[in-house]
């Protein structure tokens, strides 16, 4: 059957490179891009439909799902954790208020797909901190941790009772060359290339230490898009699969960088990040996602910080 995939959050960091992979797979107008006010990039807005409305607005998103006959519904708008730190309300209203917009209207629309992504912010102080188990100890202690835990049950809850399929997995801290991060406490692995390429040092607000689990764009674009594609009757978990890539301390990326970039220098300023970046697992077992649906990344530490620094030269030594 044809597919019409909206992308909610089509503007930020992951979904605005995966509207342009997905219109790529599935073609320009096949793949709705949206956003609740920020400006998209040209590439999003001329690769096909782009339609501005705030997600926590149920007609108004009624109304660009029949406008275009939506069948899937990619829900990639959210208040992450730093942010949500500084106005937990707004990261309720948004997390919450938008997620359960979009699986009313595909139950009432009987749409045939959604996917909420969720995150290691799921996890909290007293969850294994080692190779973190699939099922485990769920108690975040962040707003933005709360509304994930909330969207996975909620997200298995609409499969349950509804027969609805929604899927989801936990992303660790995504790195990428295209649009930056917002508000989240991974972002530091993103702001660190910028910094060493334009400036030659950084300044970063997690300690040394701080050991998180991590993975390159092209990796999260190919575990979401194999996730949506894998076949259903073969899935034991729905909303809230562990995937793994690489995890790394800042220190460990500042030394792979100065591979690169000799001269490179770096210091640290511990802020209220370093708290929640504590409360979050070092490193993440992904064997279910592996064994139901084939997940299995390409890039590790090295690979990645290679791929990063040659292309955002070119974006920024022009
Ligand atoms: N990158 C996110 C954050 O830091 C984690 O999902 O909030």
């Amino acid at each position: 059957m044809k597919k019409k995939i909206l992308i909610v959050g089509a503007v930020g960091q992951i979904g605005s490179e995966l509207t342009l992979k997905m219109r790529e797979i599935y073609g320009g107008s096949n793949v709705i891009a949206s956003t609740r006010k920020t400006p998209p990039s040209e590439a999003v807005l001329n690769g096909g439909p782009f339609e501005y409305f705030d997600v926590r607005d149920r007609a108004a998103l009624g109304a660009v799902c029949d406008k275009y006959g939506v069948t899937h519904i990619v829900n990639m708008a959210a208040i992450l954790s730093a942010a949500g730190e500084k106005d937990p309300l707004l990261a309720w209203d948004i997390n919450m208020n938008g997620l359960i917009n979009i699986l009313e209207l595909a139950r009432e629309k009987k749409m045939q797909q959604v996917l909420v992504p969720s995150s290691i912010a799921v996890f909290g102080p007293e969850t294994p901190r080692e190779n973190t188990p699939q099922e485990t100890v769920l108690r975040p202690t962040t707003m933005y941790g709360i509304t994930k835990v909330a969207g996975e049950l909620l997200g298995d809850y609409y499969v349950r009772k509804f027969g609805l399929d929604v899927r989801g997995l936990r992303y660790p801290g995504i790195i990428s060359h295209e649009t930056l991060p917002g508000g989240g406490t991974t972002d530091y692995a993103v702001a660190i290339f910028y910094e060493a390429i334009q400036n030659k040092r950084y300044t970063c607000f997690l300690k040394e230490n701080t050991r998180l689990p991590m993975m390159y764009m092209p990796d999260c674009l190919k575990a979401t898009i194999d996730l949506m594609e894998a076949d259903f009757s073969k899935l034991k978990h729905h909303s809230d699969f562990n995937v793994s890539a690489m995890s790394f301390t800042p220190g460990e990326l500042a030394a792979e960088i100065k591979k690169h970039i000799r001269d490179f220098t770096i210091e640290y300023q511990p802020d209220f990040r370093q708290a929640i970046a504590d409360s979050w697992p070092d490193s993440i077992d992904d064997s279910a996602a592996r064994e139901e649906w084939g997940w299995k990344p390409s890039y590790d530490l090295a690979a990645m910080t290679k791929d990063m620094i040659e292309n955002l030269k070119k974006k920024l030594l022009k």
